[in-house]
């Protein structure tokens, strides 16, 4: 399994740091929709699932968590605790979002709006949604 991370350029000076993320640019894809999650209690996994078509970049602007990702063969668990760095995280992958700190604020950006139909909660209907394209690579 391929892990894919951005480091995003700090535009840093005397007063501080400051990244800018642009869509077809930095980001791999057209940003339609940013949410982000905060005040995540200690031991909550959040995601458990994969999608149908949706591509995301994680970025935990704040603090640090894990990011297990499961392409249906291998898992890895990707640690994001910079705020210059994001993850990418395509549709056929598996994910759970874990070990936050109490201060994280994990941000995401993605390629599509919300819609509860592209979302495989399922994790055996993900290994067969993996199995009908072809095998998870
Ligand atoms: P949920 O899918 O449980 O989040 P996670 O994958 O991080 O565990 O989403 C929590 C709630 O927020 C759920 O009621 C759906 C809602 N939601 C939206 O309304 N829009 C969104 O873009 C997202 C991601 C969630």
């Amino acid at each position: 399994m391929q892990v894919v991370k951005y480091v995003f350029q700090p535009h840093g000076d005397s007063r501080g740091q400051l990244v800018a993320l642009e869509e077809l640019k930095d980001i791999p894809f057209q940003i339609r929709r940013v949410y982000y999650m905060y005040d995540t209690g200690a031991g909550v996994v959040r995601g458990r699932h994969a999608h149908r078509s949706l591509e995301q970049i994680l970025i935990c602007i704040h603090g640090s968590c894990k990011i297990l990702l499961d392409d249906g063969r291998e898992k890895k668990v990707v640690p994001l605790e910079r705020p210059c760095e994001g993850l990418y995280v395509a549709n056929d992958m598996w994910r759970e979002m874990y070990d936050f700190s109490p201060d994280a604020v994990l941000l995401v950006l993605a390629s599509e709006l919300y819609d509860e139909k592209d979302y495989i909660r399922d994790y055996d209907e993900f290994l067969k949604f993996i199995e009908e394209r072809g095998g998870g690579n």
